[in-house]
């Protein structure tokens, strides 16, 4: 397939490429007037239009839209049994994320109700919301267990995610999250211990998990539990992606640099000393603006880490209970709206830096000769800046996912 006449085909990179950071987070590399042709699923060749190749393929003319490489969502818990806008009623009239949580709403709530579904009709409910967050132009995702809470609900989400990664062409991580609150019916050593001893053996032995999560964070998961529920998995061959400093400073970004995690997630409250922590580590701080807005929390303070030299990376913690949405462009406009990042900054965030925090930098992230084709092909706008100031609009008329078309806005 050749994409002729791109108006700018945008995130543009040499085979290799790190993860950005710092000042580099403002460069988006890109060609105007371009080509881009996919064979076999993968990038073949890029250029201007002078030196477009002849092809006997597919031809799509992209006069008027952008190309860039779908976005990468390193975090979300998409499989779940239930919406909970009930609570989200009661967030309105003043209850607090914690306290709801506390009176057994929250991820317990989403835990019971999840209890009673089958593996198969899971997945039927899941299934909707990833073909939607692939009309999203999202082409890589993370998906975290967290609410089974008992060994076998938690191996059946698992089991779940794995089939969306199979039967979707959406490419998936799977995250194992155990620890993610503590069921009523346990005390925090016991549940611990059947998270330590009985879940992680299994979902290593059926190699259901690429990640190990933990819910760092006043009410739920202390850093010594997070410290040895991550040991426990490094074990088994889990590197970490840890839930850190959601509500408070809760030592998760500390645990997180520490056993080497991939990613730090959330980081609504980040001080100094944790972002000297994550300068000249391996982890990347993973921003979810999406449960920031929805629960009226602050804003991580992305300024000050990109001032750092520090990269960060923007996911939509997709959820039913502090982020019931999945649009990537939305975390975009949210990261220029309430986190001062240039539209560079968001997409780089969104894309290259995506793809490191779920480890998919070797074929997604990029417009790279060899790394997977898939791209969304924009309406007809502007520029870059246009997504992130469109907040909310439909700005994407296609997506090939590995080089089929999946997505077809005039469908
Ligand atoms: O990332 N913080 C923990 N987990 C989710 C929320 C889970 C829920 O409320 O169901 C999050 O915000
Ligand atoms: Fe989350």
């Amino acid at each position: 397939m050749l994409i002729k006449n791109i108006k700018r085909l945008v995130q543009v990179r040499e085979e290799g490429t790190d993860w950005v950071s710092g000042a580099d987070m403002q460069v988006l590399p890109g060609i105007d007037n371009a080509f881009l042709q996919l064979e076999n699923g993968k990038i073949a060749a890029y250029g201007p239009m002078d030196s477009c190749p002849q092809d006997n393929g597919p031809e799509i003319d992209a006069t008027g839209r952008l190309v860039l490489p779908t976005f990468v969502d390193s975090h979300s818990h998409i499989v779940f049994a239930e919406t909970r806008q009930g609570e989200f009623v009661d967030k309105i009239k003043g209850a607090s994320y914690a306290e709801i949580a506390a009176r057994g709403g929250g991820i317990l709530n989403s835990a019971r109700k999840l209890q009673q579904l089958s593996a198969e009709e899971l997945f039927i409910r899941a299934l909707p919301r990833v073909q939607e967050v692939i009309g999203f132009g999202t082409g890589c995702l993370e998906i975290k267990s967290g609410y089974g809470l008992t060994v076998e609900d938690e191996i059946k989400m698992l089991r779940v995610a794995r089939r969306l990664g199979e039967e979707t062409p959406l490419t998936v991580k799977t995250t194992f999250l155990g620890a993610h609150a503590i069921p009523v019916d346990k005390t925090r050593e016991a549940y611990l211990n059947l998270v330590v001893n009985e879940m992680l053996p299994q979902v290593a032995a059926e190699g259901l998990a690429d990640y190990i999560d933990v819910f760092c964070e006043q009410g739920f998961f202390t850093p010594e539990e997070t410290t040895k529920v991550v040991e426990a998995g490094n074990k088994h061959g889990l590197t970490a992606k840890i839930h850190a400093n959601q509500l408070h400073i809760s030592g998760g970004v500390e645990v997180g640099v520490n056993t080497g995690a991939r990613s730090v997630d959330h980081l609504e409250s980040i001080g100094e000393a944790q972002i000297a922590a994550l300068r000249n580590s391996n982890t990347m701080p993973t921003l979810l603006p999406g449960s920031a807005f929805f629960l009226n929390n602050k804003y991580p303070p992305a300024r000050q880490m990109i001032a750092a030299g520090l990269p960060v990376a923007l996911a939509t913690d997709y959820n039913p209970g502090s982020a019931p949405a999945g649009k990537m462009a939305f975390m975009v406009s949210l990261a220029c709206i309430k986190m001062k990042m240039t539209p560079e900054e968001a997409i780089n965030a969104a894309t290259i830096n995506g793809a490191y925090a779920m480890d998919v930098l070797a074929t997604h992230g990029s417009i790279t000769v060899g790394k997977a084709a898939s791209v969304i092909i924009t309406k007809p706008i502007p520029d870059i800046a246009y997504i992130p100031y469109s907040f909310t609009g439909d700005v994407i008329d296609k997506v090939i996912l590995e080089g089929e078309l999946i997505f077809s806005a005039d469908r």
